[in-house]
């Protein structure tokens, strides 16, 4: 993954940037908020009145309005605060839903090496936890910066109007909190980032420990697996404790300043009162009161970098994701289907972060119509070959042309479209038969009786039949349902039901017993007489009549020929067909 750390404000701004196309409710939101941040200052003032005019002068007047205004304020401040908070939030959902989307399109296309590289688990975390960690980011940050520093500008303003000279005194106490912040912040994003990434080893866990709770109870993996989620959970705890600890340490830091800050003012205010100063005793109450309600909206602003941290460490690593470039889709469209000529010229292919080659100066060419079968001992790189046709790993030596074309110009969609791929490792769509079979942009516009040919030619239709609903049966996830045989059968029918012009059969009939296998070869070799076909199989009495057989060892082409001729040569192929022989 291309981990580019982007500082805080590049995140912001990219942020920000998914926000631009609901800048209208921003702006409900934002004058909402506003309006409601005014309503303290307002209560300070309202204060200031109350005993200025009620309690020393006595004006009846006031008896009235002041209640009244206690009302009004309370009104406006509940009917604010709900749409600035409403609409923020819709906001934000709806850039959690843009950023899943965004990311999920991202994940469909990118290369198998992507998926190599990084485990399930932790992909699946960021687009789940990491994307909602930015919503507690968005709002609550988001609504504490506007309603609270705005709440901050009109207190402030009004102790200004009311004491100048004690309001600087006041903001003493500003430097040293805003120092504290931002030693604070920093070790946030830091103790967030890893918080993340132990989540996703979490998710990771969990996921392979019930995937695979077969192999955990066979093989006694218990202790492991509870060592491994033990160790991880133990580490989100920590984590999470730290968090906690500097958060809470920074609020009684902040805490602490403003109460100092606050003595100091009450001695000044003091010391003028008592030598005859002309600060009213609701003046004095007011401007106490507005610089207590500052307390609260300046320790919010401590907490908020908490979240604010929390959702750009969340943010980096969605965008770690988006960013990572994904398979080279644009080329050359076609007119018409390939006709089917396939050659490899001179491939060297290693895996990335693997230090041995899997295929050395591999060469050789299939005609249109033509069986190839690919044999060799198991790691010979016969899956590597047929992984490199579609494309699922770019070439860096040596080329690869389809009638003649480069598959590196082609269209990916284009190129795709021309093969249908039974793999090693079928897997299977928690979803109908029928929907399995015509899997992709076959679903809706194939008709049943398509699929039920196709079914029916991969000898699926006998097994399909006596499930309860048909073709319309639901098989559970990954095909829980059904049997190692009945999957690679409906992996069959829905490369049958393809009918593309390259098919490359991997292992295909190696779960079969003998007479299915019997029966599902014929109509694969059906359907390889107008194709071409890559064919593997480690069972040869399956591949006999391949028009050729390519023998493959330590990923080199060590011979190749016709079953009789490599048989006659008394080479690998011979020793390979004489050790299934002797069995
Ligand atoms: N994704 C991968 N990353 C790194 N190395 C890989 C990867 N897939 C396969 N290899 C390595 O490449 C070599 C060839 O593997 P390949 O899957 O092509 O063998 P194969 O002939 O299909 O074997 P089998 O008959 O067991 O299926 C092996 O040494 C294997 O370890
Ligand atoms: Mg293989």
């Amino acid at each position: 993954m291309n981990s580019k750390s982007q500082n805080s404000r590049q995140l912001y701004a990219r942020l920000l940037r998914h926000v631009i196309p609901y800048w209208k409710i921003m702006v409900i939101s934002v004058i909402s908020l506003l309006i409601l941040s005014s309503a303290e200052a307002a209560f300070a003032a309202v204060l200031e009145k109350m005993i200025d005019k009620i309690f020393v002068a006595k004006e009846q007047l006031y008896m009235y309005a002041i209640p009244a205004a206690l009302v009004i304020i309370s009104i406006v401040r509940g009917l604010m605060n709900f749409c600035g908070v409403i609409s923020i939030n819709w906001v934000a959902n709806k850039i959690v839903m843009d950023l899943r989307q965004m990311m999920f399109e991202r994940l469909l296309h990118l290369p198998v090496q992507f998926y190599n590289d990084n485990s399930s688990g932790n992909v699946i975390s960021k687009i789940i936890f990491d994307v909602s960690q930015v919503t507690a980011a968005a709002t609550e940050t988001f609504v504490t910066i506007i309603r609270d520093t705005f709440t901050i500008t009109f207190l402030i303003a009004l102790m200004l109007y009311y004491n100048w000279q004690l309001t600087l005194i006041s903001f003493i106490s500003f430097p040293v909190i805003a120092f504290a912040v931002k030693a604070v912040s920093k070790r946030m994003r830091s103790l967030n980032t890893d918080l993340q990434d132990s989540m996703g080893d979490m998710t990771h866990v969990l996921e392979e420990s019930v995937l695979g709770h077969k192999v955990v109870k066979v093989f006694g993996g218990h202790d492991y697996e509870k060592k491994r989620f033990d160790d991880v959970s133990n580490w989100i705890r920590r984590y999470a404790n730290k968090v906690k600890i500097t958060s809470t340490a920074s609020v009684s830091f902040v805490q602490f300043i403003t109460a100092l800050a606050l003595a100091l003012i009450v001695f000044i205010a003091a010391k003028d009162a008592i030598s005859g100063g002309d600060f009213t005793a609701g003046q004095f109450s007011a401007f106490f009161t507005a610089m207590g309600l500052l307390f609260s909206p300046i320790k919010r602003l401590t907490k908020i970098n908490e979240n604010l941290q929390r959702g750009l460490a969340a943010s980096q690593s969605i965008f770690n994701l988006i960013d990572v470039t994904p398979e080279y889709e644009l080329g050359k469209q076609l007119e018409q289907p390939l006709r089917g000529d396939v050659e490899f010229r001179n491939i060297n292919f290693s895996y990335k972060n693997s230090e041995e080659s899997a295929l050395n100066d591999v060469s050789f060419s299939v005609k249109a119509g033509e069986t190839v079968a690919l044999v060799g001992q198991s790691g010979s790189g016969k899956t590597t070959i047929a992984g490199l046709l579609p494309r699922f790993y770019e070439l860096e030596h040596g080329s690869i042309q389809i009638d003649g074309m480069d598959i590196s110009e082609l269209d990916l969609k284009v190129l795709r479209n021309n093969i249908a791929l039974v793999s090693q490792d079928v897997v299977l769509f928690n979803d109908t038969v029928a929907a399995n079979i015509a899997y992709g942009p076959l679903q809706n516009k194939k008709e049943r009786d398509a699929i039920i040919s196709a079914a029916t030619a991969a000898n699926a239709m006998e097994f399909i039949e006596k499930m309860p609903d048909g073709i319309d049966t639901l098989i559970g996830e990954n095909g829980a349902k059904i049997s190692g045989g009945q999957r690679q059968r409906l992996a069959i029918a829905r490369a049958i039901l393809k009918d593309a012009p390259i098919l490359i059969l991997d292992e295909a009939t190696s779960a079969l017993d003998t007479e299915s296998e019997f029966k599902v070869q014929a109509a694969l070799e059906n359907l390889q007489k107008s194709r071409t076909t890559l064919v593997i199989a480690h069972r040869l009495s399956t591949i006999e009549n391949s028009d050729r057989i390519i023998v493959l060892d330590k990923g080199k082409i060590v011979e190749q020929g016709t079953h009789q001729e490599l048989i006659r040569k008394q080479s690998y192929y011979f020793k390979l067909h004489n050790a299934q022989f002797d069995s």
